[in-house]
């Protein structure tokens, strides 16, 4: 089996979680990077934050969203009112992927690949199976695809409460369809925090991440 799913123990707790991932194998992205960067929270946290995959600092760290995109993601939870202590944040790939340019010392991210979400993903439901959170926040595309499926778009569905299709069908073509049926709480897409740190008119992009936001702490009020 090429996926993350022999390393995930059954009736696990968060820690006992974070315990075994650090000796996920389960893809090749093990291999180069310094070591699994597991979500952080508490199990109890209404709210889950789902980004893409670690940067260089998060390796370094272990943590997630401790670097530059952290720190806007924490400056836009505290404009919308969500306490970052109250919401678990994790990504839907747990190893840094990364590129030298030049053989240099620069480590450039890269994104994961549609294998790498799937080899990951048995660790971002057995967060989600846990911790059932009542809001789902998708930071960007990567982390939609990986909840919705691979049809999800981000600029058509951001910034509404979309239904959370049951855990089973998370990130399969059923996703959209399951989500109408049995709706398991909500999922608010919107864009990475990386992305408006790139973007052309960041003040306009940082401005619509923290009405995204809004949406979900409206739901959680
Ligand atoms: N970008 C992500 O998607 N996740 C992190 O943890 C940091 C940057």
């Amino acid at each position: 089996s090429h996926d993350a799913a022999p390393y995930v123990p059954d009736r696990a707790d968060l820690a006992a979680l974070r315990r075994a991932a650090a000796g996920c194998r389960g893809c090749p992205l093990y291999e180069d990077s310094t070591q699994t960067v597991f979500g952080a929270g508490e199990s109890s946290s209404r709210v889950v934050l789902v980004g893409e995959i670690p940067g260089d600092q998060e390796d370094r760290r272990g943590a997630p969203f401790v670097g530059p995109a952290g720190r806007l993601l924490d400056r836009a939870l505290e404009e919308a009112g969500i306490a970052r202590d109250d919401a678990y944040v994790t990504n839907a790939v747990k190893h840094f992927k990364f590129t030298t340019p030049e053989g240099g010392k620069r480590r450039i991210h890269r994104s994961p690949n549609a294998a790498e979400m799937a080899a990951c993903r048995p660790w971002l439901l057995a967060e989600l199976r846990l911790i059932e959170p009542e809001i789902i926040v998708a930071l960007g595309a990567t982390a939609g695809k990986a909840l919705l499926g691979s049809s999800f778009r981000v600029t058509q569905q951001r910034g509404r409460l979309l239904p959370c299709p049951p855990l089973d069908a998370l990130g399969t073509r059923r996703a959209a369809e399951a989500a109408e049926a049995v709706a398991e709480g909500h999922i608010v897409a919107t864009v990475h925090p990386s992305a408006v740190l790139r973007g052309d008119d960041r003040d306009a992009m940082y401005a619509g991440l923290v009405d995204d936001l809004r949406v979900a702490a409206r739901a959680l009020a």
